[in-house]
């Protein structure tokens, strides 16, 4: 089968086309195409919802046809039309939704309505043909989440920020230390060449049963420190992004580590430790990720970072996942802010538990 798969939740533009050999785990990926909107959000230091819709409404249709373009596709020979419906920036949404439900309507095709999260938890199958069941750790601008992924529409939610998500805390870093949008390329850089015991920064939530996260106490620890040390010279800049990037690896291990025990206890045994989201190109994140696998036997899959990010692909092959399975939805599916990923089980399977329950 070959899927349409379309992207519009935050600040990029994607389309692409996938396609699913039959009882295939691995997909191919025909076409995809991304837009990035940076350079219209760079200005403000963060993604304006408003011009990020906006910019989706500009851009959609072109992104679309390139796509269709480089695959040498029409639409009358698709199987299916994805299109993220949340969770996400309510504007954006609204534009793909729309979009993919008018090419579903006027071809006569399934329609798809995807949860981002799931496209994330997912794209480890389109790229390895990673079997179930799998850890997923999924650390974006958005989201910072540890799933059990036990199958498709079947996520355990073993751990979760309570505040801000790890590429948030890397953004709002570089912007309080002046580095530019979006921060965590460029604290990676400064952190290459500062010392990161420089500053002694809180480890939140060190110790702690859960598997959790929380950046927001770093956040202003690291705040109050430069504060003592301003104004800033280059080589203080440098220290601070390499204290905070050393915080987040020392909890990061220290969650996930938590995270995998959670699985084994829940779940069982992971064939595979899976990251996703931006987060996840920090080099000095990804090698406490091999380490991590490692200590529990299992490898690291971790999906080229352009897959990793945000793109039609991924869309489309959760999209193909979920019709092979029968799984589609009528043109009254509505875009959805807010929508936790435990809540894409689908009706009529075996109710398990969803997330664990606080001790
Ligand atoms: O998945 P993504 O492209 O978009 C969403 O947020 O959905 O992730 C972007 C986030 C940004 O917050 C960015 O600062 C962060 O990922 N990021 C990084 C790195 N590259 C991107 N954070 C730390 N180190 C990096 N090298
Ligand atoms: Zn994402």
């Amino acid at each position: 089968m070959v899927i349409l798969g379309i992207e519009t939740t935050c600040d990029e533009t994607g389309a692409a086309l996938v396609e699913r050999a039959g009882g295939e785990e691995r997909g191919r990926i025909l076409s995809n195409v991304v837009l990035s909107q940076i350079n219209e959000h760079a200005a403000f230091g963060g993604v304006v919802p408003e011009i990020a819709a906006r910019a989706h409404v500009e851009a959609l249709d072109h992104i679309i046809a390139k796509a269709m373009g480089e695959a040498g596709y029409s639409f009358s020979a698709l199987d299916g039309i994805a299109a993220a419906a949340g969770p996400g920036l309510i504007g954006g949404l609204i534009v793909g939704l729309t979009m993919a439900k008018a090419v579903a309507l006027v071809h006569n095709k399934p329609l798809i309505a995807v949860n981002h999260l799931e496209a994330h938890a997912l794209t480890a199958r389109l790229t390895d043909a990673t079997p179930f069941p799998y850890c997923l750790f999924l650390a974006s601008g958005g989201h910072t989440q540890i799933l059990g992924v036990r199958g498709v529409g079947d996520y355990l939610r073993l751990g979760t920020t309570v505040d801000d998500a790890i590429g948030e805390a890397f953004d709002k870093t570089a912007k309080l230390l002046g580095l530019g949008y979006p921060g965590g390329p460029l604290v990676e850089k400064e952190a290459a060449r500062g010392d990161p015991k420089r500053f002694l920064l809180p480890r939140p939530m060190a110790g702690r049963h859960d598997a959790d996260f929380s950046l927001s106490g770093l956040k202003t620890a690291l705040r109050l420190e430069a504060e003592k040390v301003a104004p800033l010279s280059d080589q203080d800049v440098a220290d601070l992004c390499a204290s905070f990037q050393q915080a987040v690896v020392d909890m990061a291990m220290d969650r996930l580590r938590k995270g995998l025990k959670l699985f084994r206890t829940h779940v069982g045994k992971p064939t595979a430790l899976v990251c996703a989201g931006g987060v996840a190109a920090n080099q000095a994140i990804r090698k406490v990720l091999h380490r991590i696998a490692f200590e529990v036997g299992t490898s690291l899959v971790a999906p080229a970072p352009a897959l990793c990010t945000d793109n039609g692909a991924i869309i489309a092959w959760a999209g193909a996942e979920r019709l092979a399975l029968g799984l589609t939805d009528g043109l009254d599916a509505a875009p959805r802010a807010r929508w936790p990923v435990e809540m894409t089980k689908p009706a009529g399977r075996v109710a398990a538990r969803s997330h664990i329950p606080p001790s």
